[in-house]
């Protein structure tokens, strides 16, 4: 018999919590058009894989369900980070599992592992199978950094305190206020499974045959230089909302956000957005309602509909009656991102938030809540100069009020700053780009399936 020409096998272990699997899903198109001869087995819970592939389906990739770690049928009660701790224990070998039935299927050999990066034990696994480890992260350069340099951080950071601003702690980065580290690199939890997860994923990275990132490498120029050294084929490719433009079914506006943006003859409009998985406590969200009445800010949020009961007395009523506000459910957030009505972005700066501001050139306020969000806030304020991170952290209505007023008329330097990255972005996705040519390095590591 011919040799079946469908010889290669990639299995990509999806992180299956947040924005994960759909950053990861839309990688492997990338890679799955870019290769359409290879097969793309796809592994992530169950829940996260119906939604995924009810939107969209495609031909050569395959989807595998893992395990959430539930006892069968238990609805999961608790926090997003409870939920990740009590998944990853047994996450391994589940994958381990997954691999052997997804090899029996279709009757390939894996031939590359292409997972997020913080299944550091794919390393082990690779090299057991003795293929590339391709270790995804699907964030900015700045976290990434945090995590690989997590041992030389914890030895200069010594008995200092959250305030403190260090000078090259980081390598790359001229200096960095402690606290705003991801929480697992210092002064959160260490010894939670996340943040074991972590710290074992930043020792492991060099032993990856390539570590792409969702990032422009012209973002972080001195980062990147300095990882670049460490790693092999550190390959900025994003980023990715920039990319992934095949039109898969856009979700309908159903909220109709962008005509209401259509008929505002301001400029200056905020677009409130914390993201899907968490939102400030309630008493922040009334400091803010309140400081967005009193400047007269005319704003698009978009907040979970359970979120509404926490704001102030009348508030709904009267800036719809008014016209100065818009609060829904859902947005399409490129698209409000990208019209030109849009002034600012209040943000938990997520990293895809991020991204999409920056592709969009909409400055910032950040309102950061956990994970490597604070850091972004820091590069957002400090290195990028393109926004402002909430005075103390937090929402005060005079926080909030002063932020609006700084970013919404006086100050044009971040706005001006951001406009000249979001330029950079683009060129770097353009056909002779930095990402684009990086991309084709990724796809050469793919397919050559050896370590
Ligand atoms: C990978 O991580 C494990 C667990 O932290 C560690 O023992 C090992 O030394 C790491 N490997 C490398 C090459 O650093
Ligand atoms: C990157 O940083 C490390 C740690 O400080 C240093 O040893 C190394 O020389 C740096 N590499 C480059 C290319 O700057």
């Amino acid at each position: 018999m011919a040799s079946n020409i469908r010889e290669k096998h990639v299995a990509v272990f999806a992180f299956p919590f947040a924005s994960h699997p759909s950053s990861q899903l839309k990688l492997a198109r990338r890679l799955a058009s870019a290769a359409p001869t290879v097969v793309f087995s796809f592994f992530n819970t169950a829940k996260s894989n119906r939604a995924l592939f009810a939107e969209l389906s495609c031909d050569n990739i395959l989807p595998y369900d893992v395990s959430d770690g539930l006892p069968n049928n238990d609805v999961f009660v608790g926090s997003p980070l409870d939920a990740i701790n009590l998944y990853l224990p047994g996450a391994e070998e589940e994958l381990r599992r997954a691999v052997r039935v997804a090899e029996k299927d279709t009757g390939l050999k894996i031939t590359c592992l292409v997972v997020h990066a913080f299944f550091w034990f794919a390393a082990d696994m690779a090299e057991e199978m003795n293929i590339p480890w391709v270790a995804y992260w699907s964030a900015g350069t700045c976290s990434l950094a945090a995590h690989f340099y997590t041992d030389l951080i914890r030895q200069k950071t010594g008995s200092k305190g959250p305030d403190d601003e260090i000078t090259d702690l980081i390598p790359g980065l001229k200096v960095v206020r402690l606290g705003d580290l991801p929480s697992e690199v210092v002064f959160g939890d260490l010894q939670s499974p996340f943040a074991i997860m972590l710290h074992k994923m930043g020792r492991n990275l060099s032993r990856a045959s390539a570590v792409p990132v969702n990032c422009f490498q012209e973002l972080d120029p001195d980062l990147a230089k300095n990882l670049s050294s460490k790693l092999n084929n550190f390959l900025h490719i994003g980023p990715s909302n920039l990319i992934s433009k095949e039109k898969t079914p856009l979700k309908v506006d159903e909220f109709s956000c962008i005509s209401w943006l259509d008929n505002q003859k301001t400029r200056a409009v905020a677009y409130i957005c914390f993201g899907s998985a968490f939102t400030p406590p309630p008493r922040e969200l009334v400091e803010l309602a309140q400081a967005l009445e009193e400047t007269k800010t005319t704003f698009l949020w978009a907040i979970r509909k359970d979120s509404n009961k926490h704001f102030p007395e009348g508030f709904l009523e009267r800036v719809s009656a008014n016209g100065m506000g818009k609060v829904v459910p859902w947005a399409p957030q490129e698209e409000v991102l990208n019209h030109v009505a849009i002034g600012v972005f209040v943000t938990h700066s997520g990293w895809n938030s991020v991204a999409e501001s920056i592709a969009a050139g909409v400055p910032m306020i950040c309102r950061p809540i956990l994970g490597d969000q604070h850091l972004n806030a820091w590069m957002i304020e400090r290195v990028w100069g393109i926004g402002l991170r909430i005075e103390g952290g937090i929402f005060t209505k005079h926080a909030a009020r002063r932020a609006l007023e700084q970013l919404l008329s006086s100050s044009k330097g971040p706005a001006e700053r951001i406009e000249s990255l979001k330029h950079l972005a683009h060129k770097a996705v353009a056909p002779s780009g930095t990402s684009t040519q990086n991309f084709k390095s990724l796809v050469e590591v793919v397919i050559s399936g050896s370590a």
